[in-house]
């Protein structure tokens, strides 16, 4: 065991981080040991965790101190921020800074930083075909996240910069699953046209990131994009028919009324979708099938994923 390999994952008892832990435990003969990063050692999740056989080791990501210790001696880390956890990119940009400050203090030689991009790039403040949101960003959980990129490379830090995807989950988790209608039929609502949305089974990106760490420095100084399909949203709204056994119809709106639905981060979202719909051939472009599958053998379809989460999904 002492001649593993100790790769850092924040995160560990969440969505990204926990389909990483359970990726490398599940390999003993991969040369790898998982070190999961929780604030509460003490949770279900956590002792889950260890009984999988990982090093579960107490951090918070705005404890800079913490996050050192976190990784000390580890050969890697996974990094990740939460942005609905305080809906605050500056915490999020701050959370990035210590990560790499962190990573370069401790030696790490590989980080895999879990982002997405700068929408700035594309839509500048200055375009007015989405609202400016919090006075400096036009998708906040995404801005705070790719404006931060550089944090590592300008600590010298040997970083693999993860392009995620849209987790199928958030139909179970996020509240965007099939909702009936006043007409009493089920449909999937979502400001993406006639476009295709990058979607990934949440437990896939954790693999895609093993799979990173595997092959060793040939991903380090890159960009790499992962999704399990890239779909339409009438694409989405006929495998959930099938799945559930019942129609369910795609309701493409506009991101205005998106924006409009009143939860929270409900214009961050509008505004993400927008991006995604507006620069389609860019946003899939970036989100390679076969190089997920070539990271990931076991990348999950949306059929797959649904025939395993059907019964998952809150339908009225
Ligand atoms: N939903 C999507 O479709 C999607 C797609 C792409 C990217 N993302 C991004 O994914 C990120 C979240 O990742 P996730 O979904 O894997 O998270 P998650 O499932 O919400 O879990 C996050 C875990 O992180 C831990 N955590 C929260 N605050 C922490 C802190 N201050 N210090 C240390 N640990 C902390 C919590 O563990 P403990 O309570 O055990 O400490 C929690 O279990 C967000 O930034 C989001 O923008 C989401």
């Amino acid at each position: 065991m002492a001649d593993k390999k100790i790769i850092t994952v924040l995160g560990a008892t969440g969505q990204q981080g926990g389909g990483l832990v359970r990726a490398i435990q599940s390999d003993p003969s991969g040369g790898f040991r998982a070190r999961a990063i929780t604030r509460d050692v003490n949770s279900d999740k956590a002792k889950e965790l260890a009984k999988l056989g990982a090093e579960v080791v107490a951090a918070d990501v705005d404890n800079p101190e913490s996050l050192k210790n976190a990784f000390a001696s580890a050969y890697g880390a996974y990094c990740v921020t939460f942005y609905w956890a305080h809906f605050s990119p500056e915490r999020e940009i701050a959370e990035i800074a210590a990560m790499a400050d962190a990573a370069k203090q401790t030696g790490l030689q590989h980080v895999i930083w879990s982002t997405l991009e700068d929408t700035r790039k594309w839509i500048p403040l200055t375009d007015d075909r989405m609202p400016t949101l919090m006075e400096k960003y036009k998708v906040p959980h995404f801005d705070g996240k790719g404006s931060s990129d550089h944090f590592f490379t300008d600590a010298g830090v040997p970083t693999t910069f993860l392009l995620t995807s849209f987790y199928w989950e958030n139909f179970i988790y996020f509240g965007m699953g099939p909702k009936r209608g006043p007409d009493g039929k089920l449909a999937l609502t979502l400001p993406m046209g006639d476009r295709k949305l990058p979607g990934i089974a949440a437990e896939d990106i954790g693999r895609c990131a093993y799979g990173i760490f595997k092959k060793g420095k040939e991903y380090i100084g890159k960009t790499v994009g992962i999704a399990g399909e890239h779909l339409t949203g009438a694409q989405m709204a006929a495998a959930f028919s099938k799945a559930l056994g019942q129609e369910v119809r795609y309701n493409a709106v506009p991101p205005e009324v998106y924006r409009s639905f009143g939860f929270p981060g409900a214009d961050d979202l509008g505004n993400m979708f927008q991006f995604k719909h507006d620069f389609e051939d860019y946003f899939c472009g970036a989100r390679n099938l076969a190089v997920s599958r070539s990271l990931n053998p076991a990348l999950q379809t949306f059929e797959t994923w649904l025939a395993a989460n059907k019964n998952h999904i809150p339908v009225e």
